[in-house]
């Protein structure tokens, strides 16, 4: 199997110290990269090699772009994985020890706890307040706007997204306002590349930064909103049926234990900002992938007008709209909202032949899996048949990971998905959208896949028929 060095690599053992002084002085261009964009600091062979492996200032990164691997890896040696200490590092002072970022037994518990809140059926009832989100967006858009009716999707759908994720996490007493939320997780997320950056290179985690006080202010505003909505929902009485209702009244099925306050904010907290951001990105490169494809477009109105019922009324509509999914399921491969999967090894790990030993980095990028060029035909062309169900059957399931794989698959995915389905089916007829650059717009690493400088778009209602 191909040991792949790059640049920023040098032969084990041959010259340490000339390693380590090639190692310094690339360094401030590899910060530079990996804090304008860390998927840019990802060695080149990731699009084309099963596995590659990197070292840096003496520390090894094995990225693992092989389908058989990443199952080995992520489900059949789970056990002897952990959350890498530098996601710990970026996200932690926000989400504390929550179902994200928690490990072993406290992971398992809060996952056992919370995944009934996830099933299907569940899902399928907050479609109603779903589609009633999409359609406050529908309506703001075709009331008053900017005169020249451009609009920037990204912040309008994370607006869309934060209205359903507090509906269904906290309906009826959420005082939790949109704005300074979002602003607050906008100014956490912006600093997190710092946080990354420096502990990738081994940094000490005293050491300051830009944003670390605006993030350190970000986590606590975030931390005491959601503490707050907890107490005043304790205060009320009575759990409620959304999420934080079901979460307030959840207990272990096997302890028989309810989570404690602590994890009731930092769950529902994960929740909020794991799930409204990445849905928003879903859609926001949806949509600017369907300006730039109008015979796609096309078939996605004509889909979702043909459902002849309004999703709120009739939430199992949403399982006609197989096409939308197919597009979602495409735009998600082009323009993954996680587009890296990060663990560390507990224990020694195979991948193959290779061994991966207890304290390294091993990573899934997730964004060029889903470009490799030994995976996919044509990767970079936009195809939403390649979701077709006939197609799609004869991919290796480990090829394809907008939502993670294994024990810690995304919880959210259901929910996500119907929520993408049920905004797209409420907004295509409605409106179509221009952008007002040629071409797709560069990406960004944040934690999530933004793209770079917004997504602006003249957003034109459409003649009613
Ligand atoms: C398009 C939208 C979404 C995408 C692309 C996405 C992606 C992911 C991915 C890739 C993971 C696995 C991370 C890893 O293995 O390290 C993950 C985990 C997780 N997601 Fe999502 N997610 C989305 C929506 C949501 C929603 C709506 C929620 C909840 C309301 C959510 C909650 C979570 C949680 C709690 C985890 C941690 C699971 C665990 O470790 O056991 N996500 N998500």
């Amino acid at each position: 199997m191909p040991f792949v060095e790059t640049f920023r690599i040098c032969e084990p053992g041959k010259a340490p110290f000339r390693d380590a002084v090639a190692d310094a002085v690339a360094l401030p261009s590899l910060l530079a990269t990996m804090l304008r964009n860390l998927i840019e600091a990802w060695p080149p062979e990731v699009y084309d090699r099963p596995l590659v492996t990197t070292r840096f200032l003496g520390q090894r990164t094995t990225y693992v772009c092989d389908p058989a691997s990443i199952r080995s890896l992520l489900v059949d040696q789970a056990e002897a994985l952990e959350r890498e200490p530098f996601m710990l590092r970026a996200l932690a002072p926000a989400l504390g020890s929550g179902i994200l970022t928690a490990d072993g037994s406290h992971w398992r518990g809060q996952r056992r706890t919370a995944a009934p809140m996830f099933r299907p059926d569940r899902v399928r009832g907050f479609v109603p307040a779903m589609a009633r989100a999409a359609q406050a967006t529908r309506s703001r858009w075709l009331r008053a706007g900017p005169p020249d009716g451009v609009r920037d999707i990204l912040p309008e759908m994370m607006r869309t997204t934060f209205d359903i994720i507090v509906a269904t996490m906290v309906s009826g007493d959420s005082q939790l306002e949109v704005e300074p939320f979002g602003r607050a997780i906008d100014a956490y997320l912006g600093q997190t590349s710092w946080k990354i950056a420096l502990s990738m290179l081994g940094a000490p985690a005293r050491i300051p930064h830009p944003g670390a006080r605006a993030g350190a202010r970000a986590a606590g505003y975030l931390r005491a909103e959601v503490a707050r909505t907890v107490a005043r929902r304790r205060a009320r009485g009575e759990p409620g049926a959304d999420l934080l209702g079901l979460l307030l009244q959840a207990e272990d099925p096997e302890t028989g234990r309810p989570l404690p306050d602590e994890s009731l904010v930092d769950n529902l907290l994960t929740f909020v900002a794991a799930g409204h951001e990445t849905t928003a990105l879903a859609l926001t490169w949806t949509l600017r992938l369907l300006a730039e494809h109008p015979e796609v477009e096309r078939r996605v109105v004509a889909e979702a007008r043909g459902l002849g019922t309004d999703p709120a009324a009739d939430p199992e509509a949403v399982d006609r709209l197989a096409y939308t999914r197919q597009v979602v399921m495409e735009a998600m491969r082009l323009y993954p909202p996680a587009p890296l999967i990060v663990r560390r090894a507990a224990a020694d790990i195979r991948l193959g032949d290779r061994i991966v030993p207890a304290g390294q980095s091993v990573h899934v990028p997730v964004y060029a899996l889903h470009r490799h060029r030994r995976i996919w035909d044509e990767p970079e062309v936009f195809d939403p048949d390649r979701f077709a169900p006939e197609r799609a059957a004869s991919r290796d399931r480990y090829a394809y990971l907008p939502f993670g794989a294994g024990p810690r698959v995304c919880i959210g995915m259901g929910l996500a998905l119907t929520e993408c389905l049920v905004v797209l089916a409420t907004l295509l007829p409605a409106f179509r959208f221009v952008p007002t650059r040629p071409g797709m717009p560069a990406n960004q690493f944040r934690v999530t896949l933004r793209p770079k400088g917004g997504m602006k778009m003249k957003v034109v209602p459409r003649d009613v028929r």
